[in-house]
Order: C-alpha cells, then structure tokens, then sequence
C-alpha cells in the first residue's frame, strides 16, 4: 500500500515530508519521491528502494519550498524505478497516488490525442496530464481537479499541488483512506493519522468520494457531486513518538515478545476477571440471542483467526457461522438476513476487499461489527459496532500481536454470546473466563520456546517446502503458521487439515519434506498422532508442537518436538501461534530476508 503525505506549511518542508513518509514506511514500499514549490515552480527529488536513497538526494540536491507532497509507493503499475517513482508531474502539477485507477489505459489514449508526452508506465501520470489539459483549457485548478476526478474508475487518494500556487493543495478519495490535519497556520494530507501524528492531533478522514481545496487557514470539503459537506474534526490517538525496535533486532520480534502485555491490555476489554464474567466494551451492545447466524469475512492473518473464531462461536454460543476470506465474499453475493451480524476482522482497518464485504452486508440490512486495531480506520468507522484490539501500532508486515489479540476479542464474544444465548451457563462462562485471563501468563511462558526454534530455523531454511498440520482451532494455526513462514521467508508452505492427508497430500511426504504438526494434547489429539504416526512411517521429517502430555504420549520419532507449557483448551490456539510466529521469525532472519517489509507485500493491502 502506498503512503501519501503533503505540507503547507513554512520553509523546509521537503524534510518534513520525509520524516513524515518514515511513518508510513511500515505500510511497505519499493521507491520514495517528494515534490515542492520554489519561486512557483514544481521540483521534484525521487529514489528507488528505501527512504535513505531519497534522503541521499536531497542531500545532493537539498529542495527549498514551504509546501510539498511526498509518496513511498508499493508498485502496481511499472516497475519500481526512479522514472515511476511519485510525484509525477507535468509542469504545471504534481501528484502522488495511492490506489489503481482501472481506467488509465483509455485515459493515457486521451491525454496523448491532447498532446500528453507520457514517460512512464504508471496510472498515476495520466492523472497530473488530466488536470494539465483542464487548466490548460481555462478551468481553475479546482474546477480542473472535480473534472479530472470524475473521469477516473477505480480506488485513490491523491495530493496534488499547482506550479505557481504557494497557499493552494488539493486532496481526494475514493477507496484509499486520507486524512485531513490540521495545524496552525499550517494544513496537512496523510494516508493516515501515524503520518500527520509528529505535525498535529487534529484530524478530519475524508469520506469515500471527497475531495477538499485547503490553505494555510482554511479547508472546504465537497462530496462527489462536488457539493459542499462537513466531516467531523478527530482528535487522534496517533503518537507523535516514532514506534521504534526497542533493543529488538526487528519490530515483528518486538511485536512477538509484546503479546502477554497486548493480548492483557485487550482482555481487559473484554473480561470481568474479579465477577468471572464477560462485559463488552463501552457503547458496545449485540442482542446475540436474537442472531440466527453470524458472518465473518476478512484476509490473510485475519481471516485465519475469524476461522477459530468460527469453532469458538459454534461450540461455546451454539451460534451458526458462516465465513469466507473477502475477495471471495464481496463478489458471491451471499444470502444474508437483516438484523443479523456481519463481523469483520482487520488490523488496519484498511484492507480494500474487508471493506468491500463490509458495504455488501451494510446494504442487506446486516448489523456491522468489526474487529479492529486501528479505532480511526475506514472499517471502524463504517461499522455499527467496533470491538477493539489493543495491541498498539503493528509495523511488522507479518502480522503477530494483531491475530492474538484478535483472537482474545472472539474468544471473549464466543462466551459472551453463549452466556447471553442461555446455552452457557454461569459457572462454566466463570470457567472459561478465568482460562482466558491466564493466557497472558501462558504466553509468557510461551515465549521460553524461542532457542528452541531458533536452533530448528537453520535446518527448516534449506527446505524448498513445508507442511503444516493441524486438527480442530489448530487447523487454521496450521495455516496461519505457512503463510507466516511463506510470506517472510519465501519457502513455500501450505496448512493443512491433519485428517485431509491421507485424501491426497500424504503423497509428498518424502524426506525432504519438514511437516510442522500444532497438537496440544486435546480430545483430538490421538486421532492427530495417527496422522503423525503415517508421515513419520513415510521418512517425513516432523516438527511436533505439542504440551507435556502430548509429548509423553505421542509415540512419534519426531525430528523434533516443542514442548508448550499445558493450557486449557479455550487458550490453546492463542499459545501455539507463539511457536508457529518464532519459527517463521528465525527461518526468515537466518536466510537474511527482509523480515519486517518482505518482498513484494505491504502492510495494509487497500487496492483489489
Ligand atoms: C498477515 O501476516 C499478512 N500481512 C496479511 O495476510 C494480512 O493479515 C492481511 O492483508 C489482512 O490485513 P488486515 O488485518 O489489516 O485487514
């Protein structure tokens, strides 16, 4: 995802803009580029790969100005070059993007018959060539801006700045989030609050299809039939102080060893550990007893953890559940029911396909519940009802604290929907509820695995594939633990059900095949040790996670085994994905990738 920001402000603004794009470097980039107003007209400094290299230029060639806008761009369209690099510009405007115009090819044909002379190969350039041709056919640029978005399909947020108007900056949504700040005697854009955060607290998130004309001292905001609308001034929670590594060697380290503190901080939201009941968080309220079936749709991490939650909400609140990853959910048109609930998961709040899911339900009349980290994003604030994860700012692409706490929320709604649908009584919501208030403690325990790992890490590296396996909530662990380890290490890796094996995948398992089995010793455990026993027979080399008893009783000649400390059964999923988080860390840190902005990915995914 890219990250937009833009100043109007005082001189030496080009710093700001790139102290301002460190902020937003957790959201994943390949090239970086700021561009300001000196004596009227636009210069621009651009660099491929990280912020250093545009830091370098400017320190050759330092950019005066007192207003300007920066972009770290993840590539969609071209390759990440300087020449596709944001800003781009003609000499009358520049602009950075974030988003996919899915129209741009007619409009490069368009802006070409115009005249345009296109360098590059993005969607973005098309855009700055639009507005050049309106102005230059008598439009102001305002008038130019409300014209050229209308021509445009698809997702974007923009900042767009004009050769010869110091006081004068345009913004505009649809799809992508942006952030209106506001200082004194100063004005701001930002793809989010964390951006504007070491500027000003004061924000205003911009509705799908606004777009604002701002000055130094003042902010008109128009909805897309360009008429005039207000949108509420936030104060943000976003901290000015720059999230760093601690004396972590990564932030997604960091963000494993936080856990037993997040997940706390969340199940206090959650959980009445002196009355041994379930509260909801304030302002929050669900008729549970009324829900027929409950709908959960999300991505990635996210969705793994909605599949626990899926096992939780039909064991503990007898409560149907229907899921699905979102790209797949926004376009089946899925038959839902007024007045039932719609649960979305995400961590950023941001992600495009969630928050398509999300408006599908919101038109069928379903009750909007989302489970976010970001209390500012787009899906929290499109949602009727927010339960919040707590686990602080996740800058490692891999998300780890984030699904923990997640799975802290749906654990504690699983049992307060049974307690509130009369088929969980209050001894065994108490139960329950003192099991979940232990996880912290479990968790750091957990964490006593790591050298464990570590050490599995260097022979696991040299695999060209693994297999995760998992049965019951260890099912979606087993797959939460391969797209950890793929999507950080590059290895591939695939979960699956530990009963499917046998229905086809058995067939790979040969010796060259690592097969990292979560098996906490639970009612299930000797029908997984089953499926463990055949890999083994067949030369496969087996990774066990299990607790004590599990490993006393699996009768297994694992490679290895990793004894986690025993838990109960509402806690487990929540522990094991600590072992499942380290062993992808350390595979991914001893191949020397780049563990906390892997390849090719991005923070928060909110293009298609
Ligand atoms: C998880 O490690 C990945 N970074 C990715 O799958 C992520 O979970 C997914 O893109 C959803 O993001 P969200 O939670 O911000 O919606």
């Amino acid at each position: 995802m890219c990250g937009i920001v833009g100043i109007l402000g005082s001189e030496g603004v080009a710093d700001k803009l790139v102290d301002a794009l460190k902020r937003l470097e957790y959201r994943g980039y390949d090239s970086a580029g700021v561009a300001t107003i000196v004596d009227g007209k636009i210069l621009r400094r651009r660099a491929e790969g990280k912020l250093r290299n545009l830091e370098l230029a400017l320190e050759r060639e330092p950019l005066a100005g007192a207003i300007g806008i920066g972009h770290t761009r993840w590539a969609t369209h071209g390759a990440p070059t300087e020449r596709n690099a944001h800003p781009h510009a003609t000499d009358q405007v520049a602009v950075v993007h974030n988003g996919i115009i899915e129209n741009f090819l007619d409009l490069r044909e368009l802006v070409k018959s115009g005249g345009a002379e296109l360098e590059t190969d993005t969607d973005t350039e098309v855009v700055a060539h639009l507005i050049t041709q309106a102005l230059q056919a008598g439009k102001t640029p305002r008038d130019a801006v409300a014209d050229t978005l209308h021509r445009l399909k698809g997702a974007f947020s923009f900042a767009i700045i004009f050769k010869g108007e110091e006081d004068l900056m345009i913004g505009a949504r649809r799809g992508s989030p942006l952030a209106v700040g506001h200082g004194d005697g100063a004005m701001y854009l930002g793809s989010d609050a964390i951006a504007l955060a070491p500027f000003t607290d004061r924000v205003t998130y911009l509705e799908d299809g606004d777009w604002v004309v701002l000055t130094r001292t003042s902010f008109e905001i128009f909805d897309e039939s360009n008429l005039p609308v207000t949108r509420p001034e936030h104060t943000s929670a976003a901290t000015a102080v720059q999230v760093d590594k601690g004396n972590y060697r990564h932030f997604m380290q960091k963000e494993i060893y936080e856990q037993p503190e997040v997940i706390g901080h969340t199940l206090s939201r959650y959980l009445n550990l002196n009355k041994l009941c379930t509260t909801l968080p304030k302002g929050t309220s669900v008729d549970f007893a009324a829900l027929d079936r409950l709908v959960i749709s999300a991505c990635g991490t996210a969705f793994y953890a909605g599949l626990i939650g899926k096992y939780w909400f039909e064991k503990y609140a007898r409560i149907p559940v229907d899921i699905d990853i979102a790209s797949e959910f926004r376009y089946r048109e899925m038959p839902v029911k007024a007045g039932d609930l719609a649960l979305f998961i995400s961590q950023s709040g941001e992600t495009a396909d969630t928050l398509a899911s999300l408006r599908y339900c919101k038109q069928q009349g379903m009750r909007i519940g989302a489970v976010v980290n970001v209390p500012e994003s787009t899906i929290a604030r499109e949602a009727d009802v927010v339960f919040p994860t707590v686990a602080g700012a996740e800058i490692g692409v891999a998300s780890t604290k984030a699904f923990t706490c997640q799975l802290s929320v749906l654990a504690s709604l699983a049992i307060h929907a049974g307690r509130a649908r009369g088929v969980l009584s209050a001894e065994r919501e108490a139960e329950l509820v003192r099991m979940l208030g232990e996880v912290p403690a479990y968790a750091v325990k957990a964490l006593k695995v790591e050298k464990d790992l570590e050490k599995l890490s260097q022979p696991l590296s040299k695999s060209n594939h693994a297999l995760y396996l998992g049965r019951g909530t260890n099912f979606p662990l087993a797959m939460e633990g391969a797209l950890k380890l793929k999507e950080i290490s590059y290895i591939h890796a695939e979960g699956y059900a530990a009963g499917e094996l046998k229905h086809g995948p058995i067939a790979l398992i040969d010796e060259s095949m690592p097969v990292i089995v979560v098996a906490p010793h639970d009612e299930i455990f000797e029908k997984t040790v089953s499926n463990v026993q055949e890999v083994a027979a067949r030369g496969g080399r087996v990774i066990l996670i299990t607790d004590a008893r599990g490993a006393a009783e699996a009768g297994i000649n694992a490679w290895k085994t990793i004894v986690m400390p025993d838990v109960p059964e509402i806690a487990a999923p929540i522990i094991h994905a600590i072992p499942v988080q380290l062993l992808a860390y350390h595979t991914a840190v001893f191949m020397g990738t780049d563990v906390d902005q892997p390849r090719n990915l991005a923070k928060s995914v909110t293009v298609e």
